[in-house]
C-alpha cells in the first residue's frame, strides 16, 4: 500500500486543469448497460472507482477500451451487448458502493440482476431500501441470499410508476432514471436528485434516445423507449476536484488558475470560500483562486445540503481551510450521520475542533504542526492532504486508496502547483 508524504510551509502557484467528474462517469458507465451499440465516454478521470466499474463490466461479459490513450486524453468505449452474466460479485462491489448503479440498467436490459449488497462503508451504513423500493414499484422483485440482491423484472418488462423518494438519493435518482428509460410508460420521479452529475447522466441518456423531462428540478418524468443506441458522449468537469483544489489555495495560500471550472455546478461552494475572504475570479472557463499566506481566512459557518448547497463531498475538504482561520466556524453535516472521520486526523495537527452529533466546533489556530495520519474515506484523505500542506514540518498519509479511489492522482496535481508531496511503498 502507498503512504504520501508531505513537507509543509510552501504556498500553491501556477495553472492545472480540472478532471473528468467521478460521480458522472460512474453513473455513465452504468448506463453503457442499456445501450444497443457503443458507447464512447470522453475526459474520463483516471481512478480507482473506475478501474472498478471497468472491471465489472468486463466481469459481465462487456468489454471496455483501453480507459487511457497515452496522456491526459481519458477515452473509454464501453460495448455491452455480449452481457451475460449480469452480476456484481462481493469482490468488486466491496470497494466501489456505487455498483449498485447497474442494478437498474440490468434489470431493463437483461430482465435480471444478482448484485451484491454494497456494505457499508467509513462515513455511514448507506443503504440502498430507496432503490429497491422504487425498483419493485416498477415490477421488480427481489430475494435476499448471501448478501447478494437476487432481481427480476416482470415477464413483460419493468414497468412505469410514479416515484416519490422520501430522501433526496444521487444514485437512487440515477438507478431508476435509467430503468424507467426502457420501461413501458411514462416514469415520474419525485423529490428527484437535482445534483449536476445527475443531470450529465440524463443528459447522455437523452443523446442515446431516451425521452427525459425535468432534469435539474426535483421532477422528472421519463417516458420508456424499446431501445437505446450507443452514443459518444463528453464528462462534465469534477466541480469536487475543482472545489477541493479551492480548498487547497485556501489552506496553503498561493495563487492557481483552476481550468476548465463548472461554475453553474459550484455556485455554493464558491460563494462560501469567497464570504471566507478567498479571492476568487472568473476568467472565461477557468477560475483565479489566491490567497495571500500570511492573511488568514475569516470563520465561515457551513451546512451541507443537497445540490445546489453546499455538498457533503466538499464538508471535510472546507473543514481543514477552517482550521486556520480566523474565528469559530460551525459545520454541519446533515446527509450522512458519520462523515467526521476527519476530525480526530485534523486534531493530530493541532486544529481545535469538538464535535456534538452532527455539529463540528471549529476555532482557528494560528498555525498546524506535521504528525503522521491516517485516511479513512475519500474526502477525509484529501482533506488531512490539504491541511497537512500548511502544516509546520512533515506529515505522512497512509492507506492512501481512499484518495486514489475518487481522484486523479491529487498528488501529482498539488506537487505541479509546487506542493512538496512524496509517494512512497507503506
Ligand atoms: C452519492 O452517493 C455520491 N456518490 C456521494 O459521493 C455523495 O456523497 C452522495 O451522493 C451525496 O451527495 C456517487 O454519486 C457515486 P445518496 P449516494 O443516496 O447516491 C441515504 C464521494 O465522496 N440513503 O444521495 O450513495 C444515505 O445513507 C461519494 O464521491 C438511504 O437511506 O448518496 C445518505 O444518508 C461519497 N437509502 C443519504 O440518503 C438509500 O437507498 C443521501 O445518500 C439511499 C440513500
Amino acid at each position: 500500500m502507498d503512504r504520501l508524504v508531505v513537507e509543509g510551509g510552501f504556498p500553491l502557484k501556477g495553472e492545472t486543469r480540472v478532471s473528468g467528474a467521478k460521480n458522472a462517469a460512474l453513473p455513465l458507465m452504468a448506463a453503457s448497460i442499456l445501450a444497443d451499440g457503443p458507447l464512447t465516454l470522453v475526459n474520463i478521470p483516471r481512478l480507482g472507482d473506475l478501474r472498478t466499474m471497468g472491471r465489472l463490466i468486463a466481469f459481465m461479459g462487456g468489454s471496455v477500451s483501453p480507459f487511457w490513450e497515452n496522456g491526459e486524453a481519458e477515452v473509454a468505449t464501453i460495448e455491452t451487448r455480449n452481457i451475460d452474466r449480469p452480476e456484481a460479485p462481493h469482490e468488486l462491489v466491496k470497494t466501489m458502493r456505487a455498483s449498485a448503479l447497474v442494478l437498474g440498467p440490468l434489470l431493463a436490459k437483461c430482465g435480471r440482476a444478482k448484485v451484491s449488497l454494497p456494505g457499508g462503508c467509513a462515513i455511514g451504513v448507506r443503504p440502498i431500501d430507496l432503490h429497491l423500493t422504487a425498483l419493485k414499484e416498477m415490477g421488480a422483485t427481489f430475494d435476499l441470499s448471501g448478501g447478494d440482491i437476487v432481481a427480476a423484472a416482470p415477464k413483460g418488462g419493468l414497468k412505469a410508476a410514479r416515484i416519490r423518494f422520501e430522501t433526496v438519493t444521487v444514485t437512487g435518482t440515477e438507478n431508476i432514471m435509467m430503468a424507467a428509460a426502457l420501461a413501458d410508460g411514462v416514469t415520474t420521479i419525485s423529490n428527484a436528485a437535482k445534483e449536476p452529475e445527475v443531470v450529465d447522466t440524463g443528459e447522455a441518456l437523452i443523446k442515446m434516445g431516451a425521452k427525459i423531462e425535468g432534469l435539474g428540478t426535483d421532477e422528472l418524468a421519463i417516458e420508456g423507449v424499446p431501445s437505446l443506441s450507443g452514443a459518444e458522449y463528453r464528462v462534465m468537469p469534477d466541480r469536487i476536484e475543482a472545489g477541493t483544489l479551492i480548498a487547497a489555495v485556501a489552506v496553503a495560500g498561493g495563487e492557481v488558475l483552476l481550468k476548465g471550472t463548472p461554475f453553474k455546478a459550484m455556485a455554493g461552494v464558491i460563494e462560501k470560500f469567497a464570504s471566507s475572504g478567498l479571492a476568487l475570479e472568473a476568467q472565461g472557463d477557468d477560475l483565479l483562486a489566491r490567497r495571500d499566506p500570511l492573511e488568514p481566512l475569516k470563520a465561515q459557518d457551513m451546512t451541507t445540503s443537497p445540490f445546489p448547497g453546499f455538498p457533503t463531498d466538499m464538508q471535510a475538504q472546507f473543514m481543514a481551510a477552517m482550521t486556520l482561520a480566523r474565528g469559530v466556524s460551525i459545520v454541519t453535516e446533515t446527509i450522512f450521520e458519520n462523515r467526521f472521520m476527519h476530525v480526530a486526523e485534523l486534531k493530530r495537527l493541532g486544529a481545535d475542533i469538538s464535535l456534538e452529533g452532527r455539529v463540528a466546533v471549529v476555532r482557528g489556530v494560528k498555525s498546524l504542526s506535521g504528525a503522521p495520519l491516517t485516511a479513512s474515506d475519500l474526502r477525509a484523505s484529501a482533506s488531512l492532504i490539504l491541511a497537512a500542506l500548511a502544516a509546520k514540518g512533515q506529515s505522512s498519509l497512509a492507506r492512501v486508496y481512499h484518495l486514489d479511489r475518487g481522484y486523479n492522482r491529487l498528488d501529482r496535481k498539488l506537487n505541479s502547483l509546487g506542493a512538496k508531496i512524496r509517494r512512497e511503498k507503506e
